[in-house]
């Protein structure tokens, strides 16, 4: 039986002011029938070390470079984020995907990266509007992932997937729990085709304007493991209804 994950990517927002809040509130109310965590700005780890340490919620990052260290201009290294107690680092969110260039090949090594630095790569797939509309949802879906399945090999079990359609994300349009569902099985799918115990494993979250409104029809999906959440994320009462919508799928 796979655990639900509810994982919160803040993006670039925050202060410590406000981040202070919001910890509090997801920490002292966290719920123990599923993960919590949460991906914060780099800057924050520390505060959210802090604040999390004694809870159950873990935290994580956004990114992370496919480098162990050396000259590498404001990048942060796996052993870094290792050094503040992450657990999980995001990988390919397709803001990055589509604002820094970056290739799936390139979101393999960083998922590499973090495995073998003992950290949990959240590693986001998932097709924009223009090649939804062309039927090439599948194809855009397993093309993202096949870097990532021949780079990480043995450890294909360790990895989170983010099903992300891009066309939802930030627009408050969701993909319909049977079109999310879908691309879930095919991701599992795909994944068993390297191994079958490991698809068995993995959790598979979705990701696109999930809030506290749609989340139980989302999260009731057999292949639906959690969700990445990001404007939902910024507020506690939100984050918490979420988490709380897994009891009730
Ligand atoms: P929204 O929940 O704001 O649509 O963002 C989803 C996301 O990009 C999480 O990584």
């Amino acid at each position: 039986m796979r655990r639900t994950l509810i994982a919160g990517n803040w993006k670039m927002n925050g202060s410590l002011a406000a981040n202070s809040v919001l910890l509090e509130g997801i920490s002292a109310a966290a719920p123990t029938d599923c993960d919590l965590a949460v991906c914060v700005p780099a800057p924050y780890l520390s505060q959210a070390q802090a604040a999390l340490c004694a809870s159950a919620v873990l935290w994580g990052a956004q990114d992370v470079s496919e480098h162990e260290s050396g000259a590498y201009t404001g990048e942060v290294s796996a052993s870094m984020l290792k050094e503040f107690g992450c657990t999980y680092v995001i990988v390919g969110h397709s803001e990055r995907r589509s604002y820094h260039g970056e290739s799936s090949e390139l979101v393999a090594r960083k998922a590499l990266r973090a495995l073998t630095t003992g950290l949990l790569p959240i590693i986001c797939v998932g097709e924009t509007l223009q090649e939804r509309e062309a039927g090439l949802t599948d194809a855009v879906v397993v093309s993202q992932l096949a870097p990532v399945i021949s780079a990480v090999g043995k450890q294909l079990a360790d990895v989170v997937i983010a099903y992300e359609p891009v066309w939802a994300i930030g627009t408050g349009k969701t993909a319909t729990p049977e079109m999310a569902q879908q691309v879930h099985n095919l991701i599992r799918t795909t994944l068993a085709k390297t191994s079958v115990d490991a698809a068995d494993v993995v959790q598979i979250l979705y990701g696109g304007s999930m809030k506290p409104d749609n989340a139980k029809d989302l999260l009731a999906m057999s292949d639906i493991d959690g969700g990445l959440i990001g404007g939902a994320s910024l507020k506690s009462a939100d984050f918490l209804a979420i988490a709380s919508a897994v009891h009730a799928a």
